[in-house]
């Protein structure tokens, strides 16, 4: 069974959709560790409430890229046996750019979530962006994570109509029921071993 750590920076609500699955028995995974960058993250408190151990590991004052930094994540990771052989990290609204030596330790292990059809609307705030880019159909995806930003192949999309008048918040928030059900449906097929990679190409078994 995989060891499933989950990042997380803020709401923590893809992180519960996550562990809830788990509790229901539809992901085959030992929820390990929840890690936050911010003390106060509302997903702290969720993840306590559903029996996962946290661990805030304080990134404030930090800004970009730093290998400092995600060394002390891999050895927060490594305490709670979410290795490089049984572990999967899951960014979960994790506001934190990974440094390319970490990529590298969890290479293949590391996924994240992202509230755009990639490569379109890659980065912050993608929602407005497509809003203001005047898409008629905007999503999300779940990605591998590689060096690049929100650039990783490709595991599940989920397609969302934009409605004339919506606005950031109501376009986020269908947006976000979808990303509900795609990393879970993600995570459980990475659980499965049924995840295969050839180049930037994702072939689900
Ligand atoms: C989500 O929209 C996710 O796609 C993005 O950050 C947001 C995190 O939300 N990466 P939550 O913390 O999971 O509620």
């Amino acid at each position: 069974m995989i060891n499933l750590a989950i990042l997380i920076s803020g709401r923590g609500s893809n992180m519960e959709a996550i562990l809830r699955a788990i509790k229901k028995k539809k992901i085959l995974a030992k929820p390990v560790v929840v890690i936050s960058n911010k003390p106060g993250a509302k997903g702290l408190e969720i993840a306590q409430k559903l029996g996962v151990k946290t661990v805030v590991v304080d990134s404030t004052g930090l800004k970009g890229i730093s290998w400092e930094y995600d060394q002390k994540i891999i050895a927060t990771l490594e305490e709670n046996n979410v290795t490089s052989r049984n572990g999967l990290v899951c960014l979960a609204g994790f506001m934190r750019i990974m440094s390319p030596q970490f990529i590298l330790h969890y290479k293949g292990r590391i996924l994240n979530i992202h509230p755009a059809i990639l490569p379109a609307f890659p980065g912050l705030h993608s929602q407005r962006q497509a809003i203001e880019y005047g898409v008629k159909y905007s999503g999300c995806t779940v990605h591998f994570v590689d060096e690049g930003m929100d650039t990783g192949p490709i595991i599940l999309q989920a397609i969302v109509k934009v409605k004339d008048g919506d606005t950031e918040e109501s376009l986020s928030k269908r947006i976000l029921k979808q990303e509900h059900r795609i990393y879970p449906k993600a995570v459980r097929l990475y659980a499965q071993g049924r995840i295969k990679t050839k180049g930037r190409k994702v072939i689900l078994l």
